[in-house]
């Protein structure tokens, strides 16, 4: 397998709304990041990624550009971002920017003349369609954020179509204009010193030609939006030419977020002789407590599953594209409330939870507080969420899907994107250190207990846990570069697999149960010269059979 700087680094992600303010006015800005750069260098990480910090009217913060080429009022200047770059890459750090292609805010400069007449030159930057000749919308596409995908424009009697927000039209990729402006932005910003991009909905670049209705959702006025929104026929084309026109040309990394593929699409994706992407965000792990592919539901984990879609991308992949491994993002809950025990087992499994993921094959993604163990919030009305989805789906379901409020709060606790969006915990001090002012979202309540200042020093915390096992990766090739088996694909508690590479063996043993597990070691490992390499309990005794604790994690390296 071929080596390179991405696959052997770690991405610290960062939501700037939610990392530090400076000033006070209650959001956290590019100044904030600047000053928490070594900190993100203590902890190791080589790669930064930026949630958009592009000019933007935040209907969905930041994921609504009107210009791709200026900063958001709110985070500062075009001379912060210099700074930002210049500091990180000090530092040895590179800098991830989010690239929003699929859609722009509806006061982009090419949005406001495509809406003015149907014979503008930006007209077909966009994609505007006549009603129905009953009437109403085109068909009966669903946007993310609940409601139709289409609204009405008065101004040329046409709808225009938003797989997310009203306030985000989505770019017509057939256009080739279009396209042309857009890798001239993307040049521009590898000119300035970036160091890759991660690609927002990368996959919905290409929908079915005619924009043909759904398959009819029982229960609803909207179709499926599985095959017409993703992976149309032309997505290849597209991150081809891309490539050919941008991204060769200089030495970043890319990696685009795409939901809905099977590991088939992503070998497309990400094949090193396909010349797309890097990597990709699938998404299969993270449905994986959906009920029936339904987002606003609740289902307990099932670990057998998550171990099926997990090993299945791990086997699939290798040789042939590359992971990304993550847990956490800025539109996830929180994986210690998730998969782990935010309560009385905690830290411990939040540390499994890490040593789980750091372990396996692909480039380890690491969400801000993920690394203190940060945890879901708890939220008592709509009134706390600020998120466009939330607010979007909790009238969607109350109104037309007949949930009570009481029910849609609940379902919310676990899956709103809002749990990653509180403000990153600090310290002690009030608002967690993160502001001085009124904070744009609450802080979790519990940040007197999680918060970074109690653990950048304790050598036994969740955040040195992590700087281990970042500080393993750039120890052993292994962890990076071999191949991946699963170990007891049937046992409802245990998630074990083992690496092999150049002679050497890794195994990974994680307990997911909240009680005692035996556990029955594997021969080879019981030699002497197999070592301990990380391990969140402090005595480990090795014998053919042992009893794990609850959410214990432990790693051994043979030869
Ligand atoms: C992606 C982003 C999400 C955003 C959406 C629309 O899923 O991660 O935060 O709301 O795209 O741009
Ligand atoms: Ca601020």
């Amino acid at each position: 397998m071929e080596k390179a700087w991405w696959k052997e680094a770690v991405v610290y992600q960062v939501y700037p709304r939610s990392f530090l303010d400076t000033n006070g006015d209650g959001v956290g800005d590019l100044p904030g990041v600047i000053e928490k750069l070594d900190y993100i260098k203590e902890l190791g990480a080589d790669v930064l990624w930026l949630n958009p910090i592009y000019k933007s009217p935040n209907y969905d913060n930041g994921y609504d550009i009107s210009d791709y080429k200026d900063i958001m009022d709110e985070f500062g200047t075009m001379a912060d971002f210099d700074r930002l770059l210049s500091e990180a890459h000090k530092r040895g750090i590179k800098i991830l920017m989010d690239l929003v292609v699929n859609h722009t805010s509806s006061e982009h400069a090419w949005f406001v003349e495509s809406r003015k007449s149907t014979d503008n030159p930006y007209r077909e930057y966009y994609i505007w369609k006549k009603g129905k000749p009953a009437g109403g919308v085109p068909n009966n596409w669903e946007s993310y954020f609940s409601g139709p995908a289409w609204s009405y424009d008065k101004n040329t009697d046409m709808y225009y179509l938003h797989l997310f927000e009203e306030h985000q039209p989505d770019l017509n990729w057939e256009n080739e204009q279009m396209r042309k402006e857009v890798y001239e932005m993307m040049r521009w910003w590898f000119d300035k010193g970036i160091d890759g991009f991660r690609m927002d909905t990368i996959n919905m670049l290409s929908k079915t030609p005619g924009l043909p209705d759904g398959e009819p959702i029982a229960g609803t006025v909207y179709g499926n939006r599985i095959p017409h929104m993703i992976n149309g026929p032309r997505i290849h084309e597209y991150l081809q030419e891309m490539n050919r026109e941008v991204l060769s040309k200089y030495d970043v990394m890319t990696v685009g977020e795409t939901p809905d593929i099977t590991t088939e699409d992503g070998k497309l994706y990400t094949g090193a002789d396909r010349h797309e992407l890097h990597m990709v965000f699938q998404f299969e792990h993270m449905f994986v407590d959906f009920v029936d592919g339904e987002k606003f539901s609740v289902a307990p984990l099932d670990l057998v599953k998550l171990k099926q879609i997990m090993s299945r991308w791990q086997v699939e992949l290798n040789g042939v594209g590359w992971n990304s491994l993550y847990w956490d993002n800025h539109d996830q809950p929180r994986v210690v409330s998730r998969f782990g025990n935010d309560r009385e087992y905690w830290e411990e499994s939040a540390k499994m939870l890490g040593t789980c993921l750091h372990m396996m094959q692909g480039t380890p993604y690491i969400y801000q507080g993920e690394e203190i163990g940060m945890t879901n919030a708890v939220f008592h009305s709509i009134d706390e969420f600020d998120d466009v989805e939330a607010k979007g789906a909790y009238r969607e379901y109350t109104q037309n899907r007949g949930m009570s409020g009481e029910e849609m709060i609940r379902i919310l606790n676990f899956r709103s994107r809002e749990h990653a969006r509180t403000p990153m915990q600090w310290d002690g001090s009030e608002n967690a250190g993160f502001t001085t002012g009124t904070p744009w979202l609450k802080v979790n309540s519990n940040y007197p207990k999680i918060n970074a200042k109690n653990q950048v020093k304790d050598e036994s915390s969740i955040f040195s846990y992590y700087k281990n096992l970042i500080s393993l990766r750039k120890k052993h090739p292994i962890i990076v570069y071999g191949d991946y088996t699963l170990l007891l694909p049937e046992d409802p508690h245990l998630f074990v697999y083992q690496r092999s590479y150049e002679g050497q063996t890794l195994l990974t043993l994680c307990s997911f149960a909240a009680e005692e597990v035996e556990f029955a070691f594997p021969k080879a490992f019981l030699d002497e010269s197999s070592r301990l390499l990380i391990s969140n309990y402090g005595d480990c005794p090795k014998a053919e059979k042992v009893t794990l604790r609850p959410y214990e994690a432990r790693v051994y390296l043979l030869g």
